[in-house]
């Protein structure tokens, strides 16, 4: 399925990448159309409510009691690790994790593509978080090569890889549940189609919001408004890509210049573990014209939402964070990460449409 070498296949654009990783694994946020990502969310909706039963949980629990998984996590993580664990746990799977380089044999000088060729001769999934840009095309690569074929769908498929962050570039399935959020917040006011979402803080190493931004080609009228320091504005590549799918943006330099236009405000940190002089010195502070404080909370619209891929530091004043306001959305952004990691993964081994149907056909 793979007809050409790994450096060949490192050196290829993600879109042309997304040719060949296709329903296989989950790499990049440009590989979701409207459809995937509608049904996506259709798939946790359900999944959330057939939970709520001890039958509907036995039943989500049996969907893959034949499936394994490793969680391969070598950069930190909190959410992401423990939304997937907890879905995986759902879904009935068994699973594994390796979270420290230096008590796997990486640490002995094996090659990340050995050591992915040894982990999917046990497991049938790796979701996994590491701080090269190319590690998850590597893992694709090797999975794609490599001899091991699990039975999807009537067809023989590749052990899948799933990315839980990669490098500075890319978290699609950050995006896939930020998208979630979005629409559960936009859910009276007509959906992710003709919002303005503003993306504040460290833009430029984010992987979050590079991933969310290229999720936009999926709707219609969105406009962003990238709202950093000079140093952490956007990259080019993510500009191109806009222009080429006609979504509109613009640039601007505090929160106060684009609040009150503002559907989403979706927040980050300063990414300064990648500041190679910064190493040890202690956090970077957000700058004053980017942190998010009750006065903006009262300049927002009444139906918009406050988001944040967490975690978080001093750019978003603490007491936002147990105010009352139905428009900070960012706890529910992380329970939501699990629900859409279980409609991910049930989508990945075709059981989706059997949570759809168990919910349609129960009293729930
Ligand atoms: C983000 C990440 O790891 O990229 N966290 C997450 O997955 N929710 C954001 C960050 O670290 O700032």
């Amino acid at each position: 399925m793979i007809d050409v070498s790994l450096d060949q296949f490192l050196e290829l654009s993600e879109i042309e990448m997304c040719d060949y990783v296709k329903e296989h694994a989950v790499l990049f946020a440009q590989q979701y159309n409207r459809k995937e990502l509608d049904h996506l969310c259709a798939v946790a909706d359900a999944a959330r409510t057939v939970r709520k039963t001890v039958e509907g949980a036995d039943f989500l629990a049996s969907l893959l009691r034949n499936r394994s998984v490793l969680n391969f996590f070598v950069q930190p993580s909190s959410r992401t690790f423990l939304s997937f664990s907890q879905a995986e746990a759902m879904l009935g799977m068994s699973r594994q994790s390796v979270r420290d380089i230096k008590i796997s044999s990486m640490s002995k000088g094996e090659s990340l593509m050995d050591s992915i060729h040894t982990f999917i001769s046990y497991v049938d999934m790796i979701v996994m978080r590491h701080p090269d840009n190319l590690a998850g095309a590597t893992a694709f690569w090797t999975a794609a090569k490599s001899h091991r074929r699990l039975k999807i769908k009537g067809e023989s498929r590749p052990v899948p890889i799933v990315s839980g962050g990669s490098g500075t570039r890319q978290h699609p399935t950050q995006s896939l549940l930020d998208i979630y959020t979005l629409e559960r917040s936009f859910e009276k006011t007509g959906g992710i189609d003709g919002k303005t979402l503003m993306l504040v803080g460290d833009l430029k190493r984010g992987r979050t919001v590079r991933s969310l931004s290229f999720m936009m080609k999926n709707y219609d009228g969105v406009k962003l408004i990238f709202c950093a320091p000079d140093e952490y504005q956007m990259e080019d590549d993510v500009l191109n890509f806009l222009d080429e799918e006609g979504i509109a943006w613009r640039k601007v330099s505090s929160i106060d210049a684009g609040i009150a236009e503002a559907d989403a405000v979706y927040m980050t940190r300063i990414q300064d573990e990648w500041n190679k002089e910064g190493q040890g010195e202690g956090h970077e502070a957000a700058q004053n014209d980017f942190i998010f404080r009750m006065k903006h909370l009262e300049t927002m619209k009444p139906t918009a939402c406050l988001m944040h891929p967490l975690p978080k530091r001093d750019e978003i004043e603490q007491e936002i964070d147990f105010c009352d306001d139905p428009r900070v959305v960012y706890w529910r952004q992380e329970r939501n990460g699990m629900w859409m990691r279980v409609a991910l993964i049930a989508r990945l081994f075709n059981v989706d449409t059997e949570i759809l149907n168990y919910l349609k056909n129960s009293k729930l």
